[in-house]
């Protein structure tokens, strides 16, 4: 039986259309569960929607329309994108589903009956951007709201109330237990400061909006967006309807979110799990911002960067590979369109593209356009090894741009070889068993740069595989075996092609 994974993205709020910032975790995801699935494993990958709440309502009230037609609409956009950057999520939710409905209302129902939901009077300060509640020494200038900088509205509401401050001890317990439960290590730190203050009951119910779900024993409220959001994750792998496949695929293995929604995932979630009675997650793992022009992207700001507009210029692989190669997922970057330029140049034209452009046509003019029988098993095969286990390291911790590195390691290194060995002149000098062993150790190397790489840029990687004679698709294959030195077939037959990555050059203005 396959181990199964689970992992997740954040599901995004209809009312804005996709940007870059929302591509970034979705690519992310995607890769690593492509990346499991080489591994063999059960990937359920899963995104979605969130289309409830006072931002959505007042969304669509802006554009004259209801609340589920804007929702409809703008999910639409969502999946057009996953599309477009060839997103292989195995589900894809939406919030306004029955099937998320029944889910919620069941899994309120046992936390309230477990107690830990109470009706109060609530005053405080509100902030409808983050859908949260702040405290007046975490307001910026006294007035706004420390993620959006913009004003909060004072608020008053008889709400039910989630006994979040019972589970302060529960919780850092976990994360004792637990070190690798949140990461990075900053992000950590960062909860149990949060979490050793002191956590306090928040509001979960809302009676001045009608957009959301209804409390099953009070339909006079409806659940505040968050308790119900966060809970997509446990509807998509069965809660309330299917226990035994809830069971399989939870706990969660990775929730993949931006550091603006960590306290939620990484305190209020594990909390309502445990006041339900189920488990919390085995890992939230929080990236940094993604920066246009050194600012957080938003609406207001008019710096969004819709990914269609990248894909069009760099396709979905150059677009995936800039944005895990380029920095660090973890800590905030700033987002450039010269550097995006100049990376797609050197690492995807040049080292990628090139060398499989020279390999292969120097491999289908000297060696009568099959895989040849014979290997030099030189310094390549070292070279993969290390790219193998490069980027299986880097991978346990979600360092895709140090997995990339791992790869591109032994792209420059086969370079680097056929710059050494000169197989053209070994070619003149009639030497073919020299040939056919440097060429078929490059072959060799090809394939597995074509096999680690294919999470990251697949469409390059499938191509790559089919020209070097190889049956299937490089998902098809199952590491470790895979990465294995010699796995390429004597005599299949090899293709020259187009440059599988044509030089960038920007547009003029
Ligand atoms: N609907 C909530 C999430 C509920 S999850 C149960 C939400 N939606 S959102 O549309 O605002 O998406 C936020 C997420 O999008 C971030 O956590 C991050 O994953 C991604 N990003 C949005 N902007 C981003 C950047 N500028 N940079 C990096 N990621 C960004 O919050």
């Amino acid at each position: 039986m396959p181990t199964p994974f689970y992992v997740t993205t954040p599901i995004y709020y209809v009312n804005d259309a996709p940007h870059i910032g929302h591509a970034y975790t979705t690519v992310a995801a995607d890769t690593l569960a492509r990346w499991r699935r080489l591994w063999g494993d059960d990937v359920v990958f899963l995104t979605g929607t969130d289309e409830h709440g006072l931002k959505v309502q007042r969304a669509a009230e802006a554009q004259g329309v209801t609340p589920a037609e804007w929702a409809d609409r703008t999910s639409e956009r969502f999946r057009e994108a996953w599309r477009l950057l060839d997103i292989t999520n195995t589900d894809f939710i939406r919030t306004t589903e029955p099937r998320h409905y029944a889910a919620v209302s069941e899994f309120l129902q046992r936390v309230h009956d477990n107690g830990y939901i109470e009706l109060d009077t609530y005053e405080g300060l509100y902030c409808v951007h983050c859908e949260a509640y702040y405290a007046e020494d975490e307001l910026v200038g006294g007035t706004n709201c420390p993620i959006h900088d913009r004003p909060v509205d004072h608020v008053t509401e008889e709400n039910y109330f989630f006994r979040l401050s019972r589970f302060t001890d529960r919780l850092l317990e976990h994360y004792e237990r637990h070190p690798e439960a949140v990461q990075p290590d900053t992000r950590r730190n960062e909860v149990l400061g949060f979490i050793k203050q002191g956590l306090r009951d928040f509001s979960m119910s809302r009676t001045s909006i009608t957009w959301g779900i209804p409390l099953p024993w009070d339909p006079a409220h409806v659940t505040y967006v968050w308790f119900d959001a966060l809970f997509n994750y446990c509807t998509a792998i069965g809660y309330g309807s299917d226990r035994a496949r809830f069971d399989r695929y939870w706990p969660v293995d990775y929730h993949l979110v931006g550091k603006d929604i960590l306290r939620f995932h990484a305190v209020f979630w594990p909390a309502m799990l445990m006041a339900a009675g189920e488990a919390p997650p085995t890992c939230v793992f929080a990236h940094g911002y993604l920066l246009v022009g050194g600012e957080k992207m938003s609406k207001t700001r008019l710096n969004q960067i819709a990914p269609a507009d990248l894909v069009a210029g760099f396709g979905s692989d150059g677009f995936r590979y800039h944005f895990l190669a380029d920095q660090r997922f973890g800590p905030d970057g700033d987002f450039s369109y010269e550097a995006m330029v100049a990376r797609y140049n050197a690492d995807l034209a040049n080292n990628f593209g090139n060398l499989a452009n020279r390999v292969l046509n120097m491999a289908v003019n000297y060696c009568g356009g099959v895989v040849p029988d014979t290997r030099a098993d030189g310094p390549l095969m070292a070279a993969a090894a290390a790219a193998f286990t490069g980027a299986t390291t880097a991978m346990e911790r979600l360092d895709y741009a140090a997995a990339c590195g791992a790869v591109w390691d032994l792209i420059r290194a086969t370079n680097a070889y056929i710059e050494d060995t000169e197989p053209w002149k070994l070619h003149k000098a009639g030497d073919v068993a020299a040939v056919h062993g440097v060429l078929g150790d490059c072959l060799e190397s090809l394939r597995i740069v074509a096999l680690l790489a294919a999470p990251v840029i697949p469409r390059a990687g499938a191509e790559l595989w089919r020209r070097l004679g190889l049956p299937g698709r490089p998902e098809d294959a199952r590491l470790p075996g895979a990465a294995a030195w010699g796995g390429l077939p004597v005599g299949a037959p090899l293709e020259k092609g187009d440059p599988l990555f044509p030089r960038f050059e920007p547009p003029v203005a």
